[in-house]
């Protein structure tokens, strides 16, 4: 490993934050729109990185707070919305036809930290009524200390899924994002200006937004097993299994667990319909505008377990599955639910 992936502490990292010269960093051009840096073992989006020393210095954590934590592509877009119609059920009622998540889109009602503050936006995150629901898709050890030291108070929820899975959602996000942009150029339909096979290599070499993804699950797993009640580790594939429970299981460690009244009237099925795939893909405002640079449709897919099966050879997946294994070796983690026990 070289000195440039090793991962840093969550201290050493903050202290060089404060002197951070992003310029300076490694720079990989390989996916536009998208430019990476390279940081603290990660390659991480650049314009998110400008944020981060801000979050190290300005931003301010309650007690109330709940940050959502992913790896681009592996659900975030659901958890935001299952997250936010929990914790503001009694406000937003969820058969109300003018529920947030009918008018906007669930990264427009749950904000990217760092993003936030790379946009000099700092004073929303401010001023945002408690309890504030945010996200983000900085690795663990790169989170301030003052958000994942045990007091804190705030809670990390962290959503993970299969790498192949990820991988595949992330070249299909990739050229609806460039073709949108060569639209928006009038430049027509432009492919992804690399292969399926060359995003499929960078992938595998941790050279894609936020990875390695192994590493950036890994930190959570960990933390999630130092600290349980402070980080609550999911599953995308288990989440689809069985919605549900795991919705209980997120307002319980959210604290804001269900009463029996709320059980018995429906609420959990309630959230878990209002966010499923096919309810926030069919909203009007899900099928046209955009988040930035990002269409509002292009978040939603598929959302089927295993779908890389269509796309990528058994050859590739198991070269892939092997770098995973051997990366986590030692560990006690494993991406395969039928081994897992978190
Ligand atoms: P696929 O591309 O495999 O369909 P992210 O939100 O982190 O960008 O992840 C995107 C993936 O989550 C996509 O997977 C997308 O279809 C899926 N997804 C988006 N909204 C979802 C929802 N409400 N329920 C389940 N999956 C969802």
């Amino acid at each position: 490993m070289s000195m440039s992936m090793m991962p840093l502490s969550t201290d050493a990292c903050a202290t060089a934050i404060g002197e951070l010269d992003i310029t300076s960093l490694p720079l990989e051009t390989r996916f536009p729109p998208f430019r990476l840096r390279q940081y603290g073992g990660f390659w991480l989006l650049e314009k998110f990185l400008q944020g981060v020393p801000a979050v190290h210095s300005i931003f301010e954590p309650r007690p109330s707070d709940v940050l959502l934590a992913s790896f681009p592509k592996c659900g975030t877009t659901w958890l935001k919305a299952l997250a936010f119609a929990t914790r503001n059920r009694a406000e937003h009622p969820l058969r109300g036809l003018d529920h947030p998540l009918r008018r906007r889109n669930p990264h427009d009602i749950v904000q990217y930290l760092e993003l936030q503050y790379a946009q000099s936006m700092g004073h929303v995150v401010a001023a945002l009524p408690s309890p504030r629901v945010l996200s983000t898709h900085l690795p663990y050890s790169l989170l301030p200390g003052r958000i994942t030291a045990e007091e804190s108070g705030c809670r990390i929820v962290y959503i993970c899924r299969d790498p192949k899975d990820a991988f595949v959602s992330s070249w299909f996000f990739t050229k609806k994002t460039v073709a949108a942009a060569a639209a928006r150029a009038r430049t027509g339909e432009e492919p992804p200006p690399y292969t399926f096979e060359e995003a499929f290599e960078l992938f595998c070499d941790g050279i894609c937004v936020s990875g390695p993804l192994w590493r950036h699950v890994l930190g959570y797993w960990e933390a999630s097993r130092r600290q349980p009640e402070k980080v609550l580790f999911l599953r995308y594939e288990e989440m689809l299994r069985n919605p549900e429970s795991n919705v209980k299981k997120l307002a319980e460690f959210m604290g804001c667990a269900f009463s029996v009244q709320e059980e018995a009237t429906g609420v959990v099925q309630d959230i878990v319909e209002l966010c499923s795939l096919e309810s926030l893909k069919n909203m009007d405002v899900n099928k046209s505008g955009s988040h930035g640079p990002l269409a509002h449709e292009s978040f939603f897919r598929k959302g089927v377990p295993g779908d890389w099966s269509n796309h990528i050879t058994p050859a590739m997946a198991e070269r892939l599955d092997k770098i995973v294994e051997d990366a986590l070796q030692g560990s006690g983690f494993t991406f395969d639910v039928r081994e897992a026990s978190a």
